[in-house]
C-alpha cells in the first residue's frame, strides 16, 4: 500500500520531511498545512484548513513539523481523525502537554512516533551497538556536546528566541542528546545544569547549557549544548567504562565538508546534514523506519512515553539552571 502522507507545517524540518517522502517509495505527500500559502505549495498540494485538508487529502499518516506550541493540537487532532502520527520533538513545553497527548493517542489506538532522529546516526547507531554489547564494559561517565549556530529564520517571526515557546537549546537541541542517553544507558534519577537560559539581557539570544546526568545505573552524564556557535554543527560523544573508551566528533569523522557561500535564502535552524546516499540520510531513515513499523503492525521505535521522558529530562535541567538545585527524578 501507499501511505498517504499530510504534512503540518512546511519550514525547515517540514522541508526536509517533504524531500524524504517524496523520496519514498510506498509513501506520498497528499497535503500540506501551513499559514505561509508559499511554503505550503512549494511541499506538496496545498490545503487552508485541517478540516478540508482531512476530508479531502484524506492522509493515513499525519507528520506534524510545526513549531512546538502547536504539537499538542494537532496530535490531538490527528488522533480523533484515527490517524497514524509522526510529531517532531520535543513534544511539547511542558509534561501536562506530553500527557495530554500520550491519553489521546491510547484513547484512538493510534499509532504514533516522535522524531528522536538522533537514534539514526550512524555514529550514535553504532556506539549503542557497542555499549549493548559490552564493548566498553560497565559504562562510567559519558559526555556528549552538541553545537549549532543561534536558528536563524531569515526573517520571519523567531520562535526559537522566545524560550517560552522553545525552551531553548535544552529542550530544542540537547534534547536529542537526553533521549540517546536514556535510550542507551537507561533511566536517568537526577540532573543539574548550568546554563544561559533566562539571561537575554547579558547574552541577547544565544544559549549555552551543561548538564549532568546520573543515571540508575550510577552512571554520569556530561552534556554541553550551544547556540554560540559560530556557524556549522558539530557533535561530539565520549563513553568511558571499565573496559575501554568510544569516542566521535564529527568534525574528525565528517566524510565531506563543504563551506559555500550562501545566496540569503528563506533561512531556518541548523541541521545536521548527511553526506551519504537520500536513503541513508537519518531524517529518511526515521520515516522509513515508521512507515516499516505501519506496515509490519509493529510498535513504533520511539514512542511517545520516550519522547515524554526525554522531554521530563530537559524540564528538569531547566528547573536546575533557574533553581541553581539538582532535581531528583523519580
Ligand atoms: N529532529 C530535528 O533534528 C529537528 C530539527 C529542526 C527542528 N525540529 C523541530 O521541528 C519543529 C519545526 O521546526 P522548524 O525549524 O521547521 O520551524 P520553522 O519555523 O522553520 O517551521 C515551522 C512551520 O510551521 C508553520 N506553522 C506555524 N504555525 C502553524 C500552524 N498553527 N499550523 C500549521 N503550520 C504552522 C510555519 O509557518 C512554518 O512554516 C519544531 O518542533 C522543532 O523543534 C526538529
Amino acid at each position: 500500500m501507499t501511505y498517504r502522507v499530510a504534512l503540518i507545517g512546511a519550514g525547515t524540518m517540514g522541508g526536509v520531511h517533504a524531500r524524504h517522502w517524496n523520496a519514498m517509495p510506498g509513501a506520498e505527500i497528499v497535503g500540506v498545512l501551513d499559514p505561509r500559502a508559499d511554503a505550503a505549495r512549494a511541499a506538496g498540494p496545498a490545503f487552508a484548513d485541517w478540516d478540508t485538508l482531512i476530508s479531502q487529502s484524506k492522509p493515513d499518516i499525519v507528520d506534524i513539523c510545526t513549531p512546538t506550541p502547536f504539537h499538542r493540537e494537532y496530535v490531538e487532532k490527528a488522533a480523533a481523525a484515527g490517524k497514524a502520527i509522526f510529531v517532531e520533538k520535543p513534544l511539547s513545553r511542558s509534561i501536562e502537554d506530553c500527557d495530554a497527548m500520550l491519553a489521546a493517542v491510547e484513547a484512538a489506538g493510534v499509532p504514533a512516533m516522535s522524531g528522536h532522529v538522533l537514534r539514526y546516526f550512524p555514529e550514535f547507531a553504532a556506539a549503542k551497538r557497542a555499549v549493548d554489547a559490552g564493548k566498553v564494559g560497565k559504562p562510567i561517565t559519558i559526555r556528549t556536546a552538541r553545537m549549532a549556530g543561534f536558528p536563524d529564520l531569515g526573517g520571519r517571526p523567531n520562535w526559537y528566541a522566545d524560550p517560552a515557546q522553545s525552551g531553548g537549546l535544552v529542550l530544542d537541541m540537547i534534547l536529542h542528546d537526553f533521549d540517546w542517553l536514556r535510550w542507551t544507558f537507561g533511566p536517568v534519577t537526577r540532573v543539574f545544569a548550568k546554563g544561559l537560559y533566562g539571561q537575554e539581557e547579558y547574552f541577547g539570544d544565544l544559549d549555552y547549557a551543561l548538564v549532568t546526568l546520573r543515571f540508575a545505573s550510577g552512571a554520569v552524564g556530561h552534556v554541553t549544548g550551544s547556540w554560540a556557535h559560530p556557524g556549522g554543527f558539530r557533535t561530539t560523544l565520549e563513553i568511558a567504562g571499565d573496559a575501554g573508551l568510544i569516542e566521535h566528533d564529527s568534525d574528525r569523522s565528517a566524510p565531506l565538508s563543504a563551506m559555500l557561500k550562501t545566496k540569503g535564502g528563506a533561512g531556518g535552524v541548523a541541521v545536521p546534514e548527511s553526506p551519504m546516499a537520500p536513503t541513508e540520510d537519518p531524517y529518511y531513515q526515521e520515516l522509513a523506519a515508521f512507515v516499516h513499523a505501519l506496515q509490519n503492525n509493529l510498535p513504533p521505535p520511539v514512542t511517545l512515553q520516550d519522547a515524554r521522558e526525554a522531554t521530563r529530562i530537559a524540564l528538569a535541567a531547566l528547573e536546575s539552571i533557574e533553581t541553581g538545585k539538582s532535581v531528583t527524578l523519580s
